[in-house]
């Protein structure tokens, strides 16, 4: 099983991803960049968007950039302006939810385009240079949009199919659409990456035993997490432990593996982790940030997250929303971390 970390817009950019690896890279095979758009006047990257695939931004990282657009022409000119840094793997959003997105029939917008979405792949495919692979969800509005995009997607030499188990419609809560996953598993020649809700190592070895169950004994070929590591750092450090711990396994046994539970490796996260973690971001934010109110915007956000693993979470939160100055945040930290 490889385990990739999710893309996240205005997160997960490159100091996060140094930090990431730094104290929990174990275990994780491939980032993504958040999102880049193409803009087809202007000849250049953007400066944040050329920091953030930068290589030396990027040492011992294996990056994918993900690239969001509804025209094959500005997808190709885009991949022309990162083949000279050395990539070539590139990832297709199909999945943002935002409504200024949407709107433009861009990410899960094009969803509700299916003949444009097929022209789109079409052009894409018919002049990359890269390996491509897409990550979406499984409709606009109603799940039953499914089978006809998946039809679609199988029919490209995608590298990888990325399922986030939504529709649009429903962003990031409710329940996940597991059965959509399972049918994909029954369905789709290419490799499959789960995404979605894999917050702990119970979920994780329960979902892996359903789709083992009800897809004929297939499994995903990758798990993408994102939101349970902006919570929990080590989530897929542990999972690929326990993974790696039972080499015995036959490929796919998920069953012996789920008894494993009770052997997970003791890696809980630690407040020494977070400390280590928190501070690593701060310096790098304080590189690239002029001033403290965007650095201490940059903490309060990655805070609301790693919170959750202390008891009264609410009360400890409040001081470090409420700090004014870099003084104030490390007092709040203090208080949190003692
Ligand atoms: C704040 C935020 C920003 C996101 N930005 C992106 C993005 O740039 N590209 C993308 O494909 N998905 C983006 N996503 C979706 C995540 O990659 C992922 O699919 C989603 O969080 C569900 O996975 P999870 O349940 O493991 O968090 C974003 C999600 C959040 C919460």
């Amino acid at each position: 099983m490889k385990f990739y970390l999710a893309p996240m817009e205005g997160i997960t950019g490159y100091i996060f991803r140094n930090a990431v690896n730094a104290g929990f890279g174990q275990g994780i095979d491939t980032y993504f960049t958040p999102f880049i758009e193409p803009h087809l006047q202007k000849k250049n990257l953007k400066h944040r968007e050329l920091q953030d695939i930068l290589p030396e931004n990027n040492a011992g990282i294996r990056l994918v950039p993900q690239i969001l657009t509804n025209s094959a022409e500005a997808f190709l000119y885009l991949e022309e302006e990162l083949l000279p840094y050395g990539y070539r793997e590139l990832n297709l959003n199909l999945g943002c939810p935002s409504p200024t997105v949407t709107a433009k029939g861009r990410g899960a917008g094009l969803l509700q385009h299916p003949d444009e979405l097929d022209r789109m792949l079409d052009g894409i495919f018919s002049k990359t240079r890269c390996a491509v692979s897409v990550k979406t969800r499984i409709g606009f509005s109603d799940p039953a949009e499914w089978p006809a995009l998946l039809d679609i997607f199988s029919s490209y030499p995608l590298k990888e199919l990325i399922i986030h188990v939504r529709v649009r419609n429903e962003f990031y809560s409710g329940t996940p659409h597991h059965d959509a996953f399972i049918y994909a598993l029954k369905n789709c020649p290419h490799p499959l990456c789960y995404n979605g809700d894999i917050t702990d190592t119970a979920g994780y070895l329960e979902l892996m035993r359903n789709f083992e169950e009800n897809a004929d004994g297939r499994l995903p070929d990758a798990v993408m997490i994102g939101r349970g590591i902006l919570t929990d750092p080590t989530l897929i450090r542990r999972l690929s432990a326990l993974t790696a711990a039972e080499p015995e396994c036959r490929d796919g046994d998920i069953s012996l593996r789920s008894s494993g539970i009770s052997r997970e490796p003791n890696a809980r996260l630690t407040k020494e982790e977070i400390r280590l973690f928190t501070d690593t971001l701060f310096d790098g934010y304080c590189k690239v940030l002029s001033g403290e109110t965007p650095v201490l915007h940059k903490m309060k956000e990655f805070w609301t997250w790693l919170i959750r693993n202390f008891p009264d979470h609410e009360k400890l939160l409040k001081n470090i929303v409420k700090a004014k100055n870099f003084h104030e945040y490390r007092a709040a930290v203090d208080t949190i971390l003692k």
